[in-house]
C-alpha cells in the first residue's frame, strides 16, 4: 500500500475510534492502542509533510497555536431565545403558536434540554471543518476555529459512506462542561492561586476563548449540535429533527435521545417535569427546555422578531434552592472600607455550583433574617446570580448570635457606623484589605485598565511589600515581578508595559481609579471635563462642587474629605513624580445622528461593556441616561432587556439593536 493510502486508512480509523469514544461513549480500543495509531500517523506525516492536511487527527493542536479571534459575519443571524418561566407562560406561547400557524397546520414541536453553555457555529465545506465561530452579537462573532478543533467530539471531517458532502453545512450547537470537569478546572485554578469560574457556562465561554489553544484542549470541553445554520440547498432538509438525524449520520455529536417530537402543550409540561427531576443527576448542567416548531416551513411561516424566533422558546427552570448550615461568619473589608458580613456555610450544590460562602450584605440584613451561627437556612441562586439566604429553616440549640465587630478585621482600627448608613466602615486609608481591593479597582478595565494585574498578583505584591500605595506600581521593576510565583520574563514585561501605558490615561479614568466614595465612572467624567486638571479639582470649594448638577452635598463632602487627607496629598505628589497624567483631553465631538440625543441602554450588550458603549456615545456628543422618560430619544437594546424596553415601547421611543448603534457611532466591532 502506498503512503498516501496508508495515511488515509490511519486517519479514517482514528476518526472512527475517536467518534466511538467521544460521541458514542463506547470506546472500541484502549488508550494505548489509540496513541499507537496516532504515533504511526505522526511518523508517516513527519516523513511526508506534504501529505499533512488540516483534517488530520494529528492537527487538533498542531504545535503551539494561538487563536486569532478575527471577526466572522454570520450568514444567518444567531438569534437568542425568548424565555418563559411557568406552565401558564408556556401555554400562552403555545396558544400564540397555534394562532400564528393557522388552522390548517398541525402543531409538531421538538422538545430538547437547554444546555447551559455557550453557542458555537461550525461550518463544513465539502465535509471539512473550515470555521468555528462564537455567537458574538448575533451578527458578528469571533473566529475560534483553532480552539474548536481541540474539542474531540467535533469531527474535523464529516463522515459519509458515499463520500458525498454538501458544499456548505453549518451546524450550530452548545459548548459545555461536564460537572466533573468543571470541578476539576476550578480546583486547578484555585491551586494556582487563580480565580475560579463562577459557573460551568462562564467556564465554557472562558475556556473556548483561550488565546493559547492548548489551554482549551486541557479543559475537556464538550459539544452538541442543536440548530441549523446555512445549508446548501441540495440537502433538502425539511424539519429540525431531520437536520439532527443528518448531523448524527455525519458523526456530529447531538442531543441523542434528548430530542422528543410532541404534538400538545400538556406533553411538553410532562417532559419538563421529567427533566426537572433528572437535572441534579445529569453529568452536565441544563437550565430548562427548548421547544421548537419542528417543520422548517412552519418556522418560516412564524418568522422572527428582531431578537428571537417566534418558532422557538426556552422554558426555563425556576431558581435553585438548597438547604445548608451556617458554620461561621467572617467580615470582609471593601475598597472604600465597608465591612461586610459573609456567612461561611456547609458546602452545598445549588444550580450547578458548590456554594460555601454567602454575603449577608450588612448588619440590618442579619437582624431582618434573625439568622445565627449554626442555623439551618434556605439559600437560593437563579442562574449565575449571586446566592442569597432566603430564610432561617431551623435554629440549633447551640445557635450563636452574630456579634457585630468593633474593630476592622484587617487592620484592627475602630470601625464606625457613618451617619444615616447601615454599613460599618473602616476609616483607615492604609488598611491592607482596603488597599488590596483598591488596587484591583485602580487596575480594572473601566478605571486605568492595567491588563494582567489580577487578584493573585495584587495579593502577592502586597504580601511582599513591593507596593504600598497605588503610586508604587510605577516603581516596579522586572526583578520585582520575577520574585512573584506566577511571573516569568514575558509576563513581567507585558505587565510593566501595561502599567506604563496606564500613566497616560485621561484624568477622568484616574479620578475613577482613585476610588473616592460616591464618585462613580460617570461623575468622574463630568468632574474631569469640568475641572480639566486634577490640581483644579483638589482646590475646588464646596460651593464650586455643588454647582455641578450631578454633585450633591454628600458627594461634595466625600470629595473634599478625600483631598483633605494628608495621605491623599502624599499619593498625588508621588503619582505626579512618576509622570501620571492629570489632564483631561478636550473633547471634540464627532457629529453623528447621536449628537445631543439622550440614550438609554438596556439588556446585555455582547460586543462591548455598558461603559464602553456610553463612552462611544459621549464621544458623539450624546448623553447616556439610566431611566426611560418622555425626554429619552433612543433605546439601545441588548440581550434580555428589562422593563425599560416595555416602558420605551409604551412611550413610543425608537428602539435600535447593538449593531445599529455600532454603525451610528461608526464602529462595526469593538476590539
Ligand atoms: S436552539 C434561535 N436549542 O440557548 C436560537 N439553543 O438563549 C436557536 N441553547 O444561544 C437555538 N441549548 O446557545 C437551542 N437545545 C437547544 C439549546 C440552545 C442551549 C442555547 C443557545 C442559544 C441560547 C438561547
Amino acid at each position: 500500500m502506498d503512503v498516501r493510502n496508508r495515511i488515509k486508512e490511519l486517519k479514517d480509523k482514528i476518526e472512527n475510534y475517536n467518534y466511538a469514544y467521544y460521541v458514542l461513549n463506547e470506546p472500541k480500543i484502549t488508550d494505548k492502542e489509540f496513541d499507537d495509531l496516532i504515533g504511526q500517523l505522526k511518523e508517516l506525516e513527519s516523513q511526508h509533510p506534504e501529505l499533512i492536511t488540516p483534517d488530520s487527527p494529528t492537527q487538533r493542536v498542531g504545535g503551539k497555536q494561538e487563536s486569532s479571534f478575527k471577526p466572522v459575519a454570520h450568514s444567518i443571524p444567531m438569534l437568542s431565545l425568548e424565555n418563559v418561566y411557568s406552565k401558564e407562560e408556556f401555554k400562552g406561547w403555545w396558544n400564540r403558536l397555534e394562532k400564528n400557524l393557522g388552522k390548517d397546520e398541525k402543531i409538531e414541536v421538538a422538545v430538547e434540554p437547554k444546555m447551559d453553555g455557550v453557542s458555537l457555529s461550525l461550518t463544513y465545506e465539502n465535509g471539512i471543518l473550515v470555521r468555528a465561530a462564537t455567537r458574538g452579537d448575533g451578527m458578528i462573532g469571533e473566529d475560534v476555529t483553532a480552539n474548536a478543533r481541540t474539542i474531540r467530539s467535533i469531527p474535523l471531517k464529516l463522515y459519509s459512506e458515499t463520500s458525498f458532502f454538501p458544499k456548505q453545512f453549518e451546524a450550530r450547537g452548545e459548548v459545555y462542561f461536564l460537572k466533573k470537569d468543571f470541578e476539576l478546572t476550578n480546583h486547578k485554578l484555585i491551586q494556582k492561586n487563580l480565580k475560579p469560574f463562577a459557573n460551568p457556562r462562564n467556564a465554557a465561554s472562558g475556556s473556548l476563548r483561550q488565546k493559547d489553544v492548548s489551554m482549551t484542549l486541557g479543559r475537556n470541553l464538550q459539544f452538541c449540535v442543536h440548530s441549523l445554520g446555512a445549508l446548501s440547498l441540495e440537502l433538502k432538509i425539511s424539519s429540525h429533527s431531520q437536520f439532527i438525524e443528518t448531523c448524527k449520520a455525519y458523526h456530529l455529536p447531538t442531543l441523542g435521545n434528548g430530542l422528543k417530537i410532541v404534538k400538545n402543550a400538556q406533553e411538553v409540561c410532562e417532559i419538563y417535569e421529567e427533566w426537572f427531576n433528572l437535572r441534579a443527576s445529569l453529568p452536565y448542567e441544563i437550565d430548562g427546555l427548548v421547544i421548537k416548531c419542528n417543520p422548517l416551513h412552519g418556522q418560516k411561516l412564524l418568522g422572527e422578531t428582531a431578537k428571537s424566533p417566534r418558532w422557538a422558546v426556552a422554558f426555563k427552570f425556576k431558581a435553585h434552592q438548597a438547604k445548608t448550615k451556617i458554620l461561621s461568619v467572617e467580615f470582609s473589608v471593601g475598597r472604600t472600607g465597608t465591612v461586610t458580613p459573609v456567612a461561611k456555610v456547609e458546602p452545598v450544590e445549588c444550580a450547578g455550583v458548590v456554594i460555601s460562602s454567602i454575603s449577608l450584605h450588612n448588619f440590618d440584613e442579619i437582624e431582618r433574617l434573625e439568622v445565627q451561627i449554626r442555623d439551618t437556612v434556605l439559600i437560593e441562586r437563579a442562574g449565575d446570580v449571586i446566592p442569597k439566604i432566603i430564610r432561617v429553616l431551623e435554629h440549633d440549640k447551640n445557635s450563636k448570635k452574630i456579634i457585630t465587630p468593633r474593630e476592622c478585621p484587617s487592620c484592627s482600627e475602630t470601625i464606625f457606623n457613618e451617619e444615616g448608613e447601615v454599613a460599618l466602615r473602616c476609616l483607615n486609608p492604609s488598611c491592607p484589605e482596603q488597599l488590596e481591593r483598591g488596587l484591583l479597582h485602580y487596575a480594572s478595565r473601566d478605571a486605568l485598565n492595567i491588563e494582567g494585574l489580577g487578584e493573585a498578583i495584587v495579593h502577592e505584591l502586597l504580601q511582599k511589600k513591593l507596593v504600598q500605595d497605588f503610586s508604587e506600581l510605577y516603581k516596579l521593576k522586572k526583578e520585582d515581578l520575577l520574585k512573584c510565583a506566577l511571573f516569568k520574563e514575558k509576563k513581567s514585561e507585558n505587565l510593566l508595559k501595561q502599567i506604563k501605558e496606564s500613566k497616560s490615561r485621561p484624568f477622568s479614568k484616574l479620578l475613577f481609579a482613585l476610588g473616592i466614595r460616591h464618585v462613580g465612572e460617570k461623575l468622574s467624567k463630568i468632574l474631569a471635563e469640568h475641572f480639566t486638571h486634577l490640581k483644579n479639582l483638589m482646590k475646588a470649594t464646596e460651593e464650586e462642587l455643588l454647582q455641578i448638577e450631578e454633585c450633591g452635598p454628600i458627594i461634595a463632602r466625600s470629595i473634599l474629605n478625600f483631598f483633605k487627607s494628608s495621605q491623599t496629598k502624599k499619593l498625588i505628589e508621588k503619582l505626579e513624580v512618576y509622570g501620571v497624567n492629570f489632564t483631561e483631553p478636550k473633547i471634540s465631538y464627532q457629529k453623528t445622528q447621536l449628537t445631543k440625543k439622550i440614550v438609554v441602554f438596556t439588556g446585555e450588550l455582547s460586543s462591548l461593556s455598558r461603559s464602553q458603549a456610553e463612552e462611544l456615545l459621549i464621544q458623539c456628543g450624546g448623553t447616556p441616561s439610566s431611566s426611560v422618560t418622555k425626554n429619552t430619544d433612543l433605546i439601545v437594546c441588548g440581550e434580555n432587556p428589562g422593563s425599560k424596553l416595555k416602558k420605551a415601547k409604551e412611550l413610543g421611543i425608537m428602539v435600535i439593536k447593538e449593531e445599529e448603534f455600532l454603525k451610528l457611532v461608526n464602529k462595526n466591532s469593538v476590539n
